[in-house]
Protein backbone atom coordinates (compact mmCIF):
# COMPACT_ATOMS: atom_id res chain seq x y z
CA UNK A 1 0.00 0.00 0.00
CA UNK A 2 1.38 3.49 -0.84
CA UNK A 3 1.54 6.30 1.81
CA UNK A 4 -1.28 7.97 -0.67
CA UNK A 5 -3.72 4.97 -0.27
CA UNK A 6 -3.33 4.85 3.45
CA UNK A 7 -5.97 6.05 5.38
CA UNK A 8 -5.34 8.16 8.32
CA UNK A 9 -7.93 9.11 11.28
CA UNK A 10 -7.53 13.20 9.24
CA UNK A 11 -9.30 11.09 6.52
CA UNK A 12 -12.01 9.10 8.13
CA UNK A 13 -12.36 11.28 10.73
CA UNK A 14 -13.03 14.80 8.64
CA UNK A 15 -15.68 12.38 6.44
CA UNK A 16 -17.36 11.05 8.80
CA UNK A 17 -17.80 14.80 10.44
CA UNK A 18 -18.87 15.81 6.87
CA UNK A 19 -21.22 12.92 6.42
CA UNK A 20 -22.63 13.78 9.82
CA UNK A 21 -23.31 17.47 8.82
CA UNK A 22 -24.72 16.47 5.23
CA UNK A 23 -27.51 13.41 6.56
CA UNK A 24 -30.70 14.86 6.86
CA UNK A 25 -32.42 14.71 10.39
CA UNK A 26 -35.96 15.68 12.03
CA UNK A 27 -34.31 18.36 14.25
CA UNK A 28 -35.70 18.36 17.87
CA UNK A 29 -36.85 21.69 20.40
CA UNK A 30 -35.15 20.28 23.34
CA UNK A 31 -37.28 21.68 26.37
CA UNK A 32 -34.84 23.76 28.77
CA UNK A 33 -36.25 21.53 31.72
CA UNK A 34 -34.83 18.50 30.02
CA UNK A 35 -31.71 20.25 28.72
CA UNK A 36 -30.92 21.10 32.54
CA UNK A 37 -31.90 17.78 33.85
CA UNK A 38 -29.51 15.81 31.25
CA UNK A 39 -27.20 18.38 31.16
CA UNK A 40 -26.64 18.66 34.87
CA UNK A 41 -26.76 14.61 35.74
CA UNK A 42 -23.69 14.83 32.84
CA UNK A 43 -21.81 17.10 34.66
CA UNK A 44 -21.82 15.79 37.60
CA UNK A 45 -20.83 12.17 36.65
CA UNK A 46 -17.70 14.32 35.29
CA UNK A 47 -17.83 16.48 38.71
CA UNK A 48 -18.01 12.91 40.75
CA UNK A 49 -14.70 10.69 38.60
CA UNK A 50 -12.38 13.94 39.63
CA UNK A 51 -13.23 14.11 43.36
CA UNK A 52 -13.05 10.00 43.36
CA UNK A 53 -9.89 9.89 41.49
CA UNK A 54 -8.40 12.85 43.09
CA UNK A 55 -7.97 14.21 39.31
CA UNK A 56 -5.14 16.76 38.79
CA UNK A 57 -4.46 19.96 37.42
CA UNK A 58 -2.08 18.97 34.59
CA UNK A 59 -4.71 15.89 34.02
CA UNK A 60 -7.29 18.30 33.23
CA UNK A 61 -5.13 20.80 30.97
CA UNK A 62 -4.24 17.06 29.42
CA UNK A 63 -8.17 16.58 28.94
CA UNK A 64 -8.91 20.18 27.38
CA UNK A 65 -6.14 19.70 24.78
CA UNK A 66 -7.76 16.17 24.26
CA UNK A 67 -11.05 17.63 23.79
CA UNK A 68 -9.70 20.44 21.42
CA UNK A 69 -7.41 18.17 19.43
CA UNK A 70 -10.66 15.50 18.46
CA UNK A 71 -12.80 18.50 18.05
CA UNK A 72 -10.48 19.65 15.03
CA UNK A 73 -9.46 16.63 13.98
CA UNK A 74 -13.57 15.68 13.57
CA UNK A 75 -13.25 12.44 15.41
CA UNK A 76 -16.26 13.01 17.59
CA UNK A 77 -18.62 11.22 15.41
CA UNK A 78 -15.75 8.54 15.25
CA UNK A 79 -15.58 8.56 18.74
CA UNK A 80 -19.27 9.00 20.16
CA UNK A 81 -20.33 6.25 18.43
CA UNK A 82 -18.00 3.91 19.37
CA UNK A 83 -17.61 4.95 22.90
CA UNK A 84 -21.39 6.45 23.59
CA UNK A 85 -23.84 4.89 21.11
CA UNK A 86 -23.82 1.74 22.20
CA UNK A 87 -25.99 2.75 25.47
CA UNK A 88 -28.12 5.11 23.42
CA UNK A 89 -29.47 2.53 21.19
CA UNK A 90 -29.80 0.51 24.56
CA UNK A 91 -32.17 2.82 25.48
CA UNK A 92 -34.15 3.13 22.47
CA UNK A 93 -34.23 -1.00 22.66
CA UNK A 94 -36.23 -1.05 25.78
CA UNK A 95 -39.21 -0.14 23.19
CA UNK A 96 -38.30 -2.51 19.97
CA UNK A 97 -39.71 -5.65 19.32
CA UNK A 98 -38.18 -8.58 16.89
CA UNK A 99 -34.56 -8.69 15.41
CA UNK A 100 -32.41 -6.28 17.64
CA UNK A 101 -30.85 -3.43 16.71
CA UNK A 102 -26.79 -2.06 17.56
CA UNK A 103 -25.17 0.41 16.66
CA UNK A 104 -25.55 2.36 13.35
CA UNK A 105 -22.01 3.59 13.48
CA UNK A 106 -20.36 6.39 11.31
CA UNK A 107 -19.84 5.14 7.73
CA UNK A 108 -23.82 4.85 6.41
CA UNK A 109 -24.18 6.20 3.58
CA UNK A 110 -27.31 6.79 2.14
CA UNK A 111 -28.49 5.81 -1.96
CA UNK A 112 -26.52 3.05 -2.95
CA UNK A 113 -27.62 1.59 -6.08
CA UNK A 114 -30.61 -0.57 -5.46
CA UNK A 115 -30.81 -4.33 -6.43
CA UNK A 116 -33.13 -7.33 -6.50
CA UNK A 117 -33.45 -10.27 -4.58
CA UNK A 118 -30.43 -12.51 -5.44
CA UNK A 119 -27.64 -9.75 -5.36
CA UNK A 120 -23.86 -9.15 -6.11
CA UNK A 121 -22.29 -6.28 -3.57
CA UNK A 122 -20.40 -3.39 -5.69
CA UNK A 123 -17.42 -4.66 -6.00
CA UNK A 124 -14.03 -4.43 -7.09
CA UNK A 125 -12.47 -6.84 -10.40
CA UNK A 126 -9.62 -8.01 -7.83
CA UNK A 127 -12.18 -7.59 -4.63
CA UNK A 128 -9.74 -9.21 -1.44
CA UNK A 129 -11.55 -11.96 0.78
CA UNK A 130 -13.34 -14.75 0.97
CA UNK A 131 -16.56 -15.12 -0.63
CA UNK A 132 -19.56 -14.82 1.80
CA UNK A 133 -23.37 -15.58 1.02
CA UNK A 134 -25.67 -14.05 3.05
CA UNK A 135 -29.17 -15.27 2.86
CA UNK A 136 -32.65 -15.14 4.57
CA UNK A 137 -35.84 -13.73 4.85
CA UNK A 138 -37.67 -10.63 6.15
CA UNK A 139 -40.65 -11.43 8.25
CA UNK A 140 -43.28 -9.78 10.30
CA UNK A 141 -43.72 -10.61 14.51
CA UNK A 142 -46.09 -13.37 12.82
CA UNK A 143 -43.25 -15.01 10.95
CA UNK A 144 -45.47 -13.95 7.29
CA UNK A 145 -42.95 -12.33 4.76
CA UNK A 146 -42.23 -8.77 3.48
CA UNK A 147 -41.42 -7.26 0.96
CA UNK A 148 -38.31 -5.37 2.19
CA UNK A 149 -35.40 -3.52 1.36
CA UNK A 150 -31.86 -4.26 3.34
CA UNK A 151 -29.56 -1.31 3.21
CA UNK A 152 -26.18 -3.73 3.62
CA UNK A 153 -22.58 -1.98 4.09
CA UNK A 154 -19.75 -3.08 5.45
CA UNK A 155 -15.77 -2.83 5.51
CA UNK A 156 -13.67 -4.90 3.09
CA UNK A 157 -10.90 -6.88 3.90
CA UNK A 158 -8.60 -4.89 5.13
CA UNK A 159 -11.43 -3.59 7.39
CA UNK A 160 -11.92 0.06 5.37
CA UNK A 161 -15.20 1.91 4.35
CA UNK A 162 -16.18 3.10 1.34
CA UNK A 163 -16.79 6.48 0.98
CA UNK A 164 -13.97 7.29 4.08
CA UNK A 165 -10.77 5.20 3.55
CA UNK A 166 -9.07 6.50 0.18
CA UNK A 167 -8.41 4.17 -2.40
CA UNK A 168 -11.51 2.26 -2.32
CA UNK A 169 -14.30 2.83 -5.17
CA UNK A 170 -17.32 4.89 -4.23
CA UNK A 171 -20.25 2.67 -3.81
CA UNK A 172 -18.25 -0.67 -2.75
CA UNK A 173 -19.43 -2.90 -0.81
CA UNK A 174 -22.75 -1.13 -0.15
CA UNK A 175 -26.13 -1.61 -1.99
CA UNK A 176 -30.21 -1.70 -1.31
CA UNK A 177 -31.22 -5.25 -1.79
CA UNK A 178 -34.97 -5.78 -2.18
CA UNK A 179 -36.01 -9.26 -0.60
CA UNK A 180 -39.09 -11.19 -3.04
CA UNK A 181 -42.45 -11.43 -2.57
CA UNK A 182 -41.37 -14.60 -0.27
CA UNK A 183 -39.59 -12.38 1.77
CA UNK A 184 -36.39 -13.77 0.42
CA UNK A 185 -33.00 -12.90 -0.22
CA UNK A 186 -29.29 -13.81 -1.37
CA UNK A 187 -26.40 -11.51 -1.28
CA UNK A 188 -23.15 -12.57 -2.27
CA UNK A 189 -20.06 -10.55 -0.69
CA UNK A 190 -16.61 -10.93 0.46
CA UNK A 191 -15.88 -11.47 4.36
CA UNK A 192 -15.75 -8.31 6.13
CA UNK A 193 -12.20 -8.26 8.27
CA UNK A 194 -12.37 -6.56 11.77
CA UNK A 195 -12.14 -2.69 12.19
CA UNK A 196 -9.54 -0.44 13.76
CA UNK A 197 -10.39 3.03 14.88
CA UNK A 198 -7.86 4.74 13.42
CA UNK A 199 -4.87 4.81 15.82
CA UNK A 200 -3.20 8.04 14.51
CA UNK A 201 -5.70 11.00 16.17
CA UNK A 202 -7.02 11.59 19.08
CA UNK A 203 -9.29 8.90 19.50
CA UNK A 204 -6.50 6.53 18.81
CA UNK A 205 -3.95 8.21 21.41
CA UNK A 206 -6.43 8.14 24.09
CA UNK A 207 -7.29 4.04 23.55
CA UNK A 208 -3.43 3.41 23.20
CA UNK A 209 -3.00 5.57 26.81
CA UNK A 210 -5.50 3.90 28.79
CA UNK A 211 -3.42 0.34 27.48
CA UNK A 212 -7.19 -1.09 25.93
CA UNK A 213 -7.25 -2.24 22.03
CA UNK A 214 -9.07 -0.35 19.43
CA UNK A 215 -10.81 -3.26 17.32
CA UNK A 216 -14.30 -4.08 16.43
CA UNK A 217 -15.43 -7.40 15.46
CA UNK A 218 -15.37 -8.18 11.78
CA UNK A 219 -19.48 -6.80 10.93
CA UNK A 220 -22.11 -6.55 8.56
CA UNK A 221 -24.11 -3.31 8.91
CA UNK A 222 -27.45 -3.11 7.59
CA UNK A 223 -31.27 -1.17 7.85
CA UNK A 224 -33.86 -3.42 7.17
CA UNK A 225 -37.23 -1.43 6.26
CA UNK A 226 -40.84 -2.54 5.05
CA UNK A 227 -43.58 -0.55 4.62
CA UNK A 228 -46.13 -0.01 7.73
CA UNK A 229 -43.09 -1.59 9.75
CA UNK A 230 -40.38 0.31 12.65
CA UNK A 231 -37.06 -0.19 10.39
CA UNK A 232 -34.35 -1.76 12.54
CA UNK A 233 -30.57 -0.42 12.23
CA UNK A 234 -28.63 -3.76 13.29
CA UNK A 235 -24.95 -5.39 12.27
CA UNK A 236 -24.35 -8.79 12.20
CA UNK A 237 -20.76 -10.61 13.74
CA UNK A 238 -19.34 -14.08 12.81
CA UNK A 239 -19.03 -16.68 15.67
CA UNK A 240 -15.31 -17.23 16.82
CA UNK A 241 -14.66 -14.46 15.03
CA UNK A 242 -12.00 -11.97 16.96
CA UNK A 243 -12.87 -9.24 19.17
CA UNK A 244 -16.52 -10.93 19.00
CA UNK A 245 -16.19 -10.99 22.52
CA UNK A 246 -14.78 -7.62 23.35
CA UNK A 247 -15.76 -5.11 21.26
CA UNK A 248 -14.07 -1.54 21.61
CA UNK A 249 -17.82 -0.10 20.57
CA UNK A 250 -19.54 -2.68 23.06
CA UNK A 251 -22.28 -2.92 19.93
CA UNK A 252 -22.76 -6.92 20.00
CA UNK A 253 -25.22 -8.76 21.26
CA UNK A 254 -25.69 -12.43 21.34
CA UNK A 255 -28.87 -13.01 18.68
CA UNK A 256 -26.57 -11.14 16.47
CA UNK A 257 -23.73 -13.35 16.09
CA UNK A 258 -24.15 -15.38 12.61
CA UNK A 259 -22.59 -18.66 12.86
CA UNK A 260 -21.66 -19.74 8.72
CA UNK A 261 -21.60 -22.95 7.33
CA UNK A 262 -18.75 -22.77 5.09
CA UNK A 263 -19.17 -19.40 3.22
CA UNK A 264 -22.99 -19.41 4.03
CA UNK A 265 -24.58 -17.64 6.48
CA UNK A 266 -28.20 -17.66 7.07
CA UNK A 267 -30.46 -14.60 9.31
CA UNK A 268 -33.59 -13.58 9.54
CA UNK A 269 -34.82 -10.23 10.41
CA UNK A 270 -38.45 -9.94 12.09
CA UNK A 271 -39.57 -6.61 12.13
CA UNK A 272 -42.73 -5.13 14.14
CA UNK A 273 -45.49 -2.90 12.74
CA UNK A 274 -45.28 0.59 13.42
C1 LIG B 1 -17.01 3.11 14.26
C2 LIG B 1 -16.73 2.37 13.13
C3 LIG B 1 -17.57 1.33 12.76
O1 LIG B 1 -17.36 0.58 11.65
C4 LIG B 1 -18.67 1.02 13.52
O2 LIG B 1 -19.43 0.01 13.11
C5 LIG B 1 -18.94 1.74 14.66
C6 LIG B 1 -18.10 2.80 15.02
C7 LIG B 1 -16.13 4.24 14.62
O3 LIG B 1 -14.97 4.30 14.16
O4 LIG B 1 -16.58 5.13 15.37
FE1 LIG C 1 -18.74 -0.65 11.12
Amino acid sequence: MTAVETPAAADSGAAASANFRSAARTSVDIPAERVSTVVTAVLRGVHEAIRAHDVTYPEFQAAKQWLMDVGEGGEWPLFLDVFVEHVVEEVAARTQDGTKGTILGPYYLPDQQRLGSVATLPMRPDEQGDPLVFSGRVVDLTGAPLEAELDIWHADARGYYSGFAPGVPDGNLRAVVMTDSDGRFEITTVQPAPYRIPTDGPTGRLVDAAGWHPWRPAHLHLIVRAPGHRPITTQLYFAGGQYVDSDVAEAVKPELVLTPAGQVAEYDFVLEPV
